[in-house]
């Protein structure tokens, strides 16, 4: 058995924080599906928010209210406060960490305009914020390379919690094939989204919800699972990310009439909008036949902005337009489409990093989670773009000081080392031996389609309860798959089916909770109840497992500041 005093799962953004933050005289594991330089926070482009005010005067206070509002109200106050006083120092910090921000012309860090925001506040590395970041942080962790240990290309399977507290996790290697424990005085969880349910999305191929089922499967349950973001600038039939900074440096979006359509829907904020209204706008103007070109896509169009600019700020847009679809944005608009992005719910944890079980916040011992695998509900019913590269800083330093204090304060558990690992083996034993007349590929893009068209950008109760119903039946189909290889050594199939299961599973958790909520809010959209409904749905959706159903709940939303009001734009 593998000891560690701290584990971390997730090498991303947050998880590379938090063990930035725990290595000092502890012994520190980081553990990653794929490598830390790898993870999706290196496909965040356009920047990271702070009321820096190095470009127009700003306050955290605006930050704050801008943040709440784009989160249509549903945001926990308390934290957001915490998080948008912290962003400044954080900026500072990892420039100090040798992160490289674009700058003014009088060498400060230059700041862009964002939807939703009032005040240009994202810093930013031309159009690779996440991948500078990632970057700096790595080098980071590299100079500490003698306290943390970096298990690279590792499965997470099971979360091991004993009398309400956490001992460890039960992974694989996915280079042998051998099922090991690693038990640890706290594990923080830094697993990402789970983008990957839906058939078009920005996300990599590693978000598959691995964390959040591991931790819903040890009965914590999710918190505010159907808010989805739908990104407005995907690339049309792929979903590869073209940054909203497109946007924020004055691009326009034009349906087939070559009309700037978002003045019929946020005439004040255009094309800056929040990503739910943008999204949506594009969404009616492609189902009302207005799509660019008689298609089902919209045209981002940043001609205007000639080639000096693009080079300059939108380099790997440009880049990965031509790559993939033989577009230069110099010349000609890019055909985009709303597509999945960010999950604002997940895995339910208080602003210090520490995961809570239920509606009175009960804590688990030993367990924290930062990053977007959690919800902190900073972002509410819905984010705003630039916040969540500073969400996983902020939480995951947070979570990473929890999770040492707590290691500091208690010895090892006692833990079941045959049964957790017998737990896995079993798992693993029934997809080598079911009846194989089923096709996982088939159910995954079965699945994927689904999610796209009956919970997407516009939903009702007719397409959720079918959608609810159809993922079921594809759950059922899944336990008759067909394996083809059954080695150990690098299994990615295996490891691919495992991923199907646990998304087959998110998939029915947000279905279920977009089904139960009969409001529309943020990035949460019901044609058949097109209005936010405080009275009855001001509160955060709980969903766990009950037997072989699903169990909803509700938790109150922390109110400080600013009360609901109506949300315009
Ligand atoms: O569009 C973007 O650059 C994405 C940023 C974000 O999701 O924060």
């Amino acid at each position: 058995m593998i000891k560690h005093d701290v584990l971390i799962v997730g090498a991303g953004l947050a998880g590379m924080r938090a063990a930035i933050e725990c290595c000092d005289g502890l012994n520190v594991g980081l553990l990653t599906k794929v490598y830390p330089s790898r993870s999706h926070s290196g496909a965040a482009q356009g920047g990271i928010a702070a009321a820096l005010g190095n470009s127009e005067e700003d306050t955290w206070e605006e930050h704050m209210f801008d943040t709440v509002k784009g989160g249509d109200y549903l945001n926990d106050q308390d934290a957001v406060e915490e998080y948008v006083k912290a962003a400044p120092n954080v900026i500072y910090q990892l420039e100090h960490f040798g992160c490289v921000f674009s700058r003014t012309p009088d060498g400060r860090i230059a700041q862009r305009s964002f939807g939703g925001h009032s005040k240009p506040r994202a810093c930013f590395s031309a159009d690779r914020t996440g991948h500078a970041i990632l970057h700096a942080l790595h080098e980071q962790l590299m100079k500490r390379g003698d306290q943390v240990r970096i298990y690279n290309e590792w499965y997470l399977h099971f979360l091991i919690v004993q009398e309400d507290r956490c001992h460890g996790v039960v992974v694989s290697n996915i280079q042998t094939g051998e099922v090991e424990i690693i038990q640890a005085k706290s594990v923080v969880f830094a697993t990402g989204g789970y983008g990957r349910v839906f058939k078009i999305t920005t996300n990599a191929f590693a978000g598959t919800a691995d964390g959040a089922i591991a931790a819903f499967n040890a009965g914590i349950p999710l918190e505010d699972p159907e808010f989805v973001q739908f990104h407005p600038s995907g690339l049309y039939r792929q979903g590869i990310l073209f940054s909203e900074a497109a946007r924020g440096e004055g691009g326009y979006l034009l349906n087939g009439k070559e009309e700037r359509f978002m003045e019929a829907y946020a005439p004040a904020r255009m094309e800056l909008a929040p990503r739910d209204i943008v999204a949506r706008a594009e969404q009616s103007e492609i189902d009302a036949g207005r799509g660019w070109k008689g298609e089902g896509c919209i045209a981002l169009d940043l001609r205007h902005l000639g080639e000096a600019r693009i080079m300059e700020r939108l380099p790997q847009i440009r880049q990965l337009g031509i790559d993939f679809i033989g577009v230069d944005c110099i010349k000609e608009p890019l055909p985009i489409q709303p597509s999945a992005h960010y999950s604002m719910g997940g895995i339910p944890a208080d602003m210090h990093g520490q995961v809570v079980m239920d509606s009175r916040n009960t804590p688990l011992q030993g367990f924290f989670a930062a990053g977007e695998c959690a919800c902190i509900s900073v972002h509410g019913a819905n984010r705003l773009g630039t916040n969540s590269l500073l969400d996983a800083t902020v939480f995951g330093e947070r979570a990473g000081r929890s999770a040492a204090e707590y290691a500091r304060s208690v010895g090892f558990g006692q833990i079941n080392e045959g049964h957790e690992k017998a737990r896995v083996l079993k798992q693993i034993e029934e997809i080598f031996q079911r009846p194989g007349t089923e096709n996982y590929n088939d159910i995954r893009n079965e699945m994927k389609d689904t999610m796209m068209e009956k919970c997407g950008v516009f939903r009702d109760d007719e397409k959720l309860t079918d959608c609810l119903q159809q993922v079921r039946t594809l759950q059922a189909r899944y336990k008759k798959g067909r394996i083809t290889d059954k080695g150990k050594i690098f299994n990615s199939e295996l490891y691919e089916i495992i991923e199907l299961g646990n998304m087959l599973k998110m998939a029915e958790i947000i279905t279920a909770g977009a089904l139960n909520r009969k409001e529309s809010r943020g990035g949460h959209y019901r044609t058949d109840f097109p209005k936010r409904d405080d009275e009855s749905f001001l509160h955060h959706t709980l969903i766990a497992q009950d037997g072989e159903e699903l169990k909803l709940d509700k938790k109150p939303v922390i109110i400080t500041k600013y009360p609901p009001k109506e949300r315009t734009y």
